[in-house]
């Protein structure tokens, strides 16, 4: 796997219009190639301000009949709580932008955990006509970084990070919405194209510790994303950079 490419910002603005950007060329690169574009979302709050641009300055930019919506992870919560992921996307984007239903593959949060898990990977290997032992190769992987270097739902310590078969997880994490579905890395890891947005001087830390801290995957989990034949961009705005010996780079640095 290419080493991340790292591109620094000067605001969070930045990031979101340039996440925007990439997620429109890699759609296009995506249903030119294969005729369809399967992206699989972020959820928390960095993300939105980017999926309101697709639905907007970007809405043209994208066939979006030609896109499969799903989705890192989900809190355990029903599809009209606000802190639903679902919600958040369908908010920002999936009602804007009058996407049909058979196009959105939720993860079923108000359901009982194990039976969402198990749902979400049957839905994986519907919609990727995966055989068995297959893992789905999302055409773009958006994530998002937590301030203990969590990315979805992977939190640190948690056995979840060593999963290797399973595609999607019933966990508990240590967080005020502690109840979560998250993809594994397996399904990470087997992305064409993984995009992180992190932005904020509160993310400074995990993102050093990310990049240019010791290999401790278990307590610094984005350090497990390595897609063995994808890449990895890194879009960070200053302030989330402002933890990384080589964030002085004016306007972005490839890492
Ligand atoms: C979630 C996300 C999670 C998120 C990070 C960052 O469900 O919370 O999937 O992995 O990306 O916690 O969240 P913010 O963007 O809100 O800082």
């Amino acid at each position: 796997m290419p080493q991340p490419s790292i591109v620094i910002l000067d605001t969070p603005e930045a990031v979101h219009v340039r996440a925007a950007e990439e997620i429109a060329h890699w759609a296009g690169d995506a249903i030119c190639t294969h005729g369809e574009f399967t992206l699989c979302l972020a959820g928390g709050s960095t993300p939105a301000p980017a999926y309101e641009l697709l639905a907007t300055r970007f809405r043209l930019s994208i066939d979006w009949r030609d896109v499969q919506f799903f989705w890192g992870d989900e809190r355990c919560v029903g599809p009209d709580d606000p802190a639903s992921n679902f919600a958040m996307a369908r908010r920002t984007m999936l009602e804007p932008l009058a996407i049909r239903p058979a196009q959105i593959h939720r993860i079923h949060g108000e359901e009982r955990p194990d039976a969402a898990a198990e749902a979400y990977e049957g839905e994986l290997r519907r919609v990727f006509s995966l055989e068995p032992g297959e893992v789905p190769a999302f055409d773009l992987m958006l994530l998002g970084l937590g301030q203990n270097a969590h990315i979805a739902s992977l939190f640190p310590s948690s056995a979840a990070l060593r999963e290797e078969r399973r595609l999607a997880l019933a966990v508990e994490v240590d967080d005020r919405l502690a109840r979560r579905i998250t993809i594994t890395p397996p399904v990470i890891n087997r992305a064409a194209h993984v995009i992180l947005m992190v932005c904020g001087e509160g993310k400074a830390r995990a993102v050093h510790d990310v990049l240019e801290g010791p290999r401790e995957p278990d307590r610094v989990p984005a350090q497990i994303v390595a897609p063995s034949e994808g890449d990895v961009l890194w879009l960070l705005d200053r302030a989330a950079a402002s933890g990384l010996r080589s964030s002085t780079a004016p306007g972005g640095s490839d890492g």
